[in-house]
């Protein structure tokens, strides 16, 4: 595995522009999937949960490459396999949309139950629940969701808690399905709202994205087109606890201020400065933060996905903050922050950090993907040097975060896994080929 080596202390200082978000570029990949013809999609991040979407709708037959101008081209015209690949998909939950794919375009899928990151039990009940509502017949053999259909019909689904997974996957079912789908106590991220614009683009008929009804009229057909995806909220907020951590003075550019409300406001209470523009955020820290109790939330609430990030913030903070973690079992990276001084206290969904005045460089390792980004600010404000292993669940959320870093004044070095480099062990064919001819 690569490791990261990162000596703390340097106030981040300068621009950063923010990359296209992760968690609409899945979905929305694999829903030019749905189409006919080719969709050519914009601000798509080179991560690693990029490319394995990518690798898995290859294997089922689509064709998808990177252009010179780093658009992402897909044609899922030749894609006719039903049957995605264990190992692919094993390595990724949000892989499991291509069973609402496989559905509504072959009207058959044998998708292996899905992996991703260790955050707990994340089973697929209500997406099977979902699919059964649309009339879909599922059995789970030898670890593999087999869910077949001759022809998808639209229903009124209430999906037992809002859940991002489950609203997108039936979002991708019922948009060719036969009829009308209601889909009640939706999620509202704003990644579902991106996928109800590019469906519709396509020629979908979704209404009342970003609530909690969504109403879905079936369509023969989806035609191919271009798209450019939102910015990466998560992303965005962690470069503004990065600010904040270590008291620098940043400018993000690229971002869409609304979807960071609650992120800003818990950060303004921890005595950021934060002044928005139409699409950059202007943000400065001027001392030790203060201590911000905090409760994480579906959108609009504040993102699970921020927890950890913000909770390293708060381990420095002055004074004492409670976090409440809501959605996933998403403590583990509590351990290692400790190993860097942190003064943490974990009681079942609850963590009780009380601010030490500095934290200091240890050996650590990245658990999961938010909680390795939580290490990687954590070193960037502690005394001395930090070295971080298991960087690659980092790389499957964000785009290039170190070099990112480096730009900003951070004094972090990328250690490789023996010759490799850390992407080509994933990719392989015109993947490859496209990112090297970017330069990478
Ligand atoms: C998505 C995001 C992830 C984010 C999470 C919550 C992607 C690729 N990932 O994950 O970054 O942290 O939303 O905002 O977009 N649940 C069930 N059964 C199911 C489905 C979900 O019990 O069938 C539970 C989950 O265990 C969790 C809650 O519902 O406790 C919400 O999960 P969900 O919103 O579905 O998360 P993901 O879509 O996996």
């Amino acid at each position: 595995m690569a490791k990261l080596l990162i000596r703390g202390g340097t106030p981040l200082k300068g621009m950063v522009n923010i990359s296209g978000a992760k968690n609409s570029a899945l979905p929305i990949i694999v829903a030019a999937c749905l189409a006919d013809g080719e969709s050519i999609l914009e601000n798509i991040p080179q991560d690693i949960d990029v490319y394995t979407i990518s690798l898995i709708l290859r294997e089922l037959g689509a064709e998808i490459w990177f252009d010179e101008k780093k658009r992402l081209h897909v044609i899922p015209d030749g894609l006719e396999r039903y049957q995605a690949s264990y190992d692919l998909v094993r390595k990724m939950r949000a892989s499991f949309y291509v069973t609402g794919l496989l559905l509504a375009r072959l009207g058959k899928a044998e998708v292996p139950l899905p992996g991703g990151c260790a955050l707990g039990s994340r089973p697929v009940d209500y997406h099977l629940k979902g699919f059964q509502s649309l009339g879909a017949k599922i059995n789970i053999e030898h670890g593999f969701v087999k869910a077949e259909a001759d022809e998808l019909m639209g229903s009124k689904i209430y999906i037992n808690r809002s859940s991002v997974g489950t609203t997108i996957n039936l979002m991708l079912a019922a948009s060719r399905a036969k009829g009308t789908t209601i889909l009640e106590n939706a999620a509202k991220e704003p990644e579902v709202v991106d996928l109800a614009i590019y469906l519709n683009s396509m020629g979908a008929r979704i209404r009342g994205a970003g609530t909690d009804v969504i109403r879905i009229d079936g369509v023969d057909t989806l035609k191919g087109t271009e798209y450019g995806i939102i910015a990466d909220r998560i992303e965005a907020g962690t470069f503004i606890v990065a600010c904040g951590i270590t008291n620098g003075e940043l400018v993000l550019g690229n971002v869409v201020p609304e979807h960071l409300r609650s992120t800003i406001l818990k950060c303004e209470e921890a005595g950021l400065e934060i002044e928005e523009g139409t699409n950059t955020l202007r943000v400065r820290s001027t001392g030790r933060p203060l201590s911000v109790d905090l409760e994480t939330a579906p959108y609009p609430g504040f993102p699970t996905d921020l927890q950890q990030p913000f909770a390293a913030m708060m381990s420095i903070a002055d004074g004492t903050s409670i976090i409440r973690e809501t959605i996933f079992d998403r403590f583990r990276y509590v351990d290692e922050l400790r190993r860097m001084g942190a003064d943490i206290r974990v009681d079942r969904d609850t963590a009780i950090i009380r601010g030490v005045s500095e934290l200091t460089g240890a050996q650590v390792e990245a658990t999961d993907l938010r909680a390795g980004a939580a290490l990687v600010l954590a070193a960037l404000a502690a005394k001395g040097e930090t070295e971080i292993s298991g960087v690659e669940l980092v790389d499957r959320g964000y785009e290039h975060l170190d070099v990112k870093l480096r730009q900003l004044g951070a004094d972090i070095e990328r250690i490789p896994d023996g010759e490799e480099d850390t992407f080509e062990e994933y990719l392989e064919g015109p993947l490859l080929e496209s990112l090297s001819k970017m330069g990478r």
